[in-house]
């Protein structure tokens, strides 16, 4: 395994060169700085950098990869620290490569319904242009108002409308990646269609910044859907909730959003966001968001009695109907606000499993009989169309030697029970720091080598974002 000790460090020479590609103001290395570039919002980890370098072009970008080559100094890439699995946390120290200043929309492209990025927008300021000219990109992770579309590209991120418009994969078309080498590539072309070579673009995203780091995406965009309704669901019974899901699906709909929230999960929202409390029956145990999108209200108006009809074979309790653009923002913030709040309520650990969508019912049955085994209880809360469960385990009164102790023991049992129904470990957040020790349960040892091969043509050298996803040996 690559251990710090392979790695060179930032001496006052190298400190100088950086200095000189990126400009005096780029070069950070206070102890406030340091400690803000340490943690993202994976539980309460800490990995400083040595320096943090803010490059305003794919040219610094290139001649820091160059030196940090030559010198073996490991390159974490951070865009806006909002990730879930420790992704871009610099866990060997080395250069925090920011990439803040990359902050620029390039070119709508309405004739091709194409977007060219720079990976540090905001993915809520992007899909706000493209709005404005009747465009969508609908990929929207709970954090849109704060994390960055390279972010999202780098862990293939998903959100609510994956259920109906699919992952940031399904948008990304070519991308400029700078090799861990410093040269510069384009991944592919942009074209809707491309059976020309292996696919470089798709194995960059989601590669977590181990294989490169992206400084321009291009997009496809398609048109913005004229109308949508919301409707929320409650239920007393929180698999059958999850049976329903797929019973919906089955039923010849497709959602453009279908969300799963135990009541645990509102309640805790309703408490740390006082201004979002409304009223839940007292038999719910569990609640669908569900939403439908189209250019055609009166289908949408059918597709809701359709959804009410087959719900209801599941126990569903009165359904809302969101009526106005108030109540639909309320509703998702409710849901947005999921993570934050059980992250202010206990320690926890949250992982994101997913199975075939038929499985969920199984799968949320396996979450809290390994609970009840390991005395942990749990907030489940995800995107439900997808077959996509967040499990935050809390570790509530549980001591912090027996949490320590229990934590990986159950968490492995959790992620064993998913690969059976036919899942995996991460539909979402990504491998990155956290999730890393559990590969081998989703990944046979032969599968595990072709990553490693993979990781060695592009970053022979373990610089670039080393410590995440696969470990070298
Ligand atoms: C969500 C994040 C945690 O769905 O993925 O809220
Ligand atoms: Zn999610």
């Amino acid at each position: 395994m690559s251990g710090i000790a392979t790695y060179g460090q930032l001496s006052q020479h190298l400190m100088s060169e950086l200095v000189s590609i990126v400009g005096d103001g780029y070069v950070l290395t206070s102890p406030e700085i340091l400690e803000s570039y340490s943690h993202d919002e994976t539980e309460d980890l800490h990995f400083p950098p040595a320096a943090v370098i803010r490059p305003a072009n794919t040219e610094e970008v290139a001649a820091i990869m160059k030196l940090a080559s030559l010198y073996k100094i490991p390159v974490t890439p951070m865009g806006a620290r909002t990730g879930l699995s420790g992704g871009a946390l610099p866990v060997f120290g080395g250069i925090g490569l920011s990439m803040e200043r990359f902050d620029r929309i390039l070119r709508i492209d309405e004739r091709n319904h194409q977007v060219t990025v720079q990976p540090g927008v905001i993915t809520q300021v992007l899909q706000e242009a493209v709005a404005e000219k009747g465009l969508f990109y609908p990929p929207d992770p709970a954090s849109r108002g704060s994390c960055f579309i390279g972010g999202n590209v780098a862990e293939n991120s998903g959100g609510p409308k994956a259920v109906k418009y699919g992952v940031v994969k399904d948008y990304v078309l070519n991308l400029e990646v700078v090799l861990p080498s410093g040269e510069v590539i384009m991944t592919g072309a942009n074209v809707l269609k491309n059976a020309t070579g292996y696919n470089l673009t798709q194995l960059m995203v989601g590669s977590e910044g181990t294989l490169g780091v992206v400084t321009a995406i291009v997009l496809r965009l398609i048109p913005l859907p004229a109308f949508d309704k919301l409707l929320f669901i409650p239920f007393p019974d929180a698999t059958q909730a999850c049976a329903a899901v797929s019973a919906v699906f089955r039923a010849g709909i497709i959602p453009s959003a279908m969300e799963f929230m135990e009541r645990a999960a509102v309640e805790l929202v309703c408490r740390y966001h006082p201004e979002l409390i409304i009223p839940l029956p007292d038999k719910a145990a569990a609640f669908l968001l569900v939403e439908v999108d189209g250019n055609h209200e009166d289908l949408l108006v059918q597709d809701c009695a359709s959804i009410s009809t087959v719900v209801e074979a599941f126990g569903a309790g009165e359904i809302s109907f969101a009526e106005s653009d108030t109540e639909k923002t309320k509703l998702w913030s409710i849901r947005r606000l999921a993570g934050e709040s059980v992250k202010r309520h206990s320690v926890y650990k949250e992982e994101d499993t997913v199975v075939p969508r038929a499985e969920l019912p199984a799968l949320l049955e396996n979450v809290k009989s390994i609970g009840r085994a390991y005395g942990f209880e749990s907030v489940c809360y995800g995107h439900a169309g997808d077959g996509n469960l967040h499990v935050n385990i809390l570790r509530g009164d549980l001591s912090a030697e027996a949490w320590e102790e229990k934590l990986p023991v159950a968490i492995r049992e959790l992620f064993t029970e998913v690969v059976k129904l036919g899942g995996t470990i991460s539909a979402e957040h990504g491998i990155g720091y956290v999730q890393k020790p559990y590969m081998p349960i989703a990944f046979s040892e032969i599968q595990l080598e072709i990553f490693r091969r993979i990781k060695k043509v592009f970053d022979p050298h373990n610089i670039m974002n080393p410590g995440k996803v696969i470990d070298m040996m």
